[in-house]
């Protein structure tokens, strides 16, 4: 495994970059927009290709680099369910798999410092954002924090992990990298509690500051959104309404981009094509299965997604192959469900 911890010393941030072969798919984990350039080059120094790019939680202390990574590298976005971030490529549940090639991480919700914190369990390690920092928790006094929801986050759900656990925050402040579930249940002051009631006494009393950067941080990362518009305007995108009426026509072939995992959770269009997102390049180059598809077949090809992002993303790089006739459907399958598109199972 390739592992690497990151540090922003302006917001006091670690990043976290894993993969799981040289020459191999990366994620990165809270990245900071700041200092995209610095992971940008330590992955090709790595020789990998980074395939996703996930934050734990909507911050409050620093813009995220997640909208400047999907720019630069086309990777996916990926949040929690319960995000505010206006669009992110997909969106995880409790119980999910973030997967890339060779690594697969459980999806924890842990409300509490946010409702929209989750952690990352991958194999000795978990990833806590700001739910449970190295002998410290995070604060509970904004963005819809709930010190019971946290107490239960870490009482009923981090530590319950095995004990030697290695623990990586989002942050810290103190100069630790890195603890265990067993140091934590020890020496952590805040976890000192008898009950949930003393917990959230113990947070609604520590009376901190807001972060310097909130203010310009939280709305910034409200919209990591790509430019659908953009797309929209260049005439490539179909409504979900004008989807369905085209859904059957001989010409039209809709492909669909999302991972097997999605498509089985939120079900398909009936007779849609699927190509996952990451083999997008070779489906449109030459004598791939979406080029022959668009050009010796003649048809339509019409991109869907979970919610518009990567199929804004496909149709401009299928556009950029000469496959001019392409589209992508606005707002993905979570629109063509509102719309009441038909759906089957995959
Ligand atoms: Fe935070």
């Amino acid at each position: 495994m390739i592992f690497r911890q990151l540090f922003d010393a302006t917001s006091g941030t670690y990043t976290y970059l894993l993969a799981s072969r040289p020459g191999g798919e990366a994620l990165i984990i809270d990245p900071v927009l700041e200092k995209v350039d610095r992971y940008l080059q330590l992955i090709r120094e790595l020789d990998l290709k980074l395939v996703k790019a996930v934050d734990t939680h909507l911050h409050a202390d620093h813009i995220t680099g997640l909208g400047a990574l999907r720019d630069r590298t086309h990777c996916i976005t990926v949040m929690g369910e319960h995000t505010k971030a206006d669009v992110v490529s997909m969106r995880l549940a409790e119980g999910d798999r973030l997967e890339i090639e060779g690594m697969r991480l459980d999806v924890l919700y842990t409300p509490g410092h946010t409702d929209d914190s989750y952690s990352y369990l991958f194999a000795d390690r978990v990833f806590t954002g700001d739910t449970l920092l190295i002998r410290g928790t995070g604060r509970t006094d904004f963005q819809n924090g709930d010190p019971r929801a946290q107490y239960d986050s870490i009482f009923n759900k981090l530590l319950k992990l095995p004990e030697t656990t290695l623990v990586y925050p989002a942050h810290d402040y103190k100069g630790d990298t890195v603890s265990t579930i067993g140091e934590e249940k020890l020496f952590n002051p805040r976890l000192k509690v008898k009950s949930m009631d003393e917990y959230a006494e113990l947070m609604n009393n520590l009376k901190l500051p807001n972060p310097k950067m909130m203010d310009v941080a939280v709305p910034a990362n409200m919209r990591v959104g790509l430019h659908q518009e953009e797309v929209a305007g260049k005439g490539w995108a179909l409504t979900a309404a004008e989807a369905i009426a085209v859904r059957s026509r001989p010409d039209v072939a809709i492909v669909d981009l999302r991972e097997k995992s999605e498509r089985e959770k939120h079900g398909i269009i009936p007779g849609s094509l699927h190509a996952p997102y990451p083999s997008l390049q070779e489906e449109i180059g030459l004598g791939g299965m979406l080029h022959e598809l668009a050009t010796a077949a003649g048809k339509r090809i019409v991109f869907l997604c979970a919610f518009g992002e990567r199929s804004a993303m496909a149709v401009r790089a299928a556009q950029d192959a000469g496959l001019k006739n392409s589209r992508h459907i606005s707002g993905g399958i979570d629109a063509w469900t509102k719309a009441n598109g038909p759906l089957a199972r995959p």
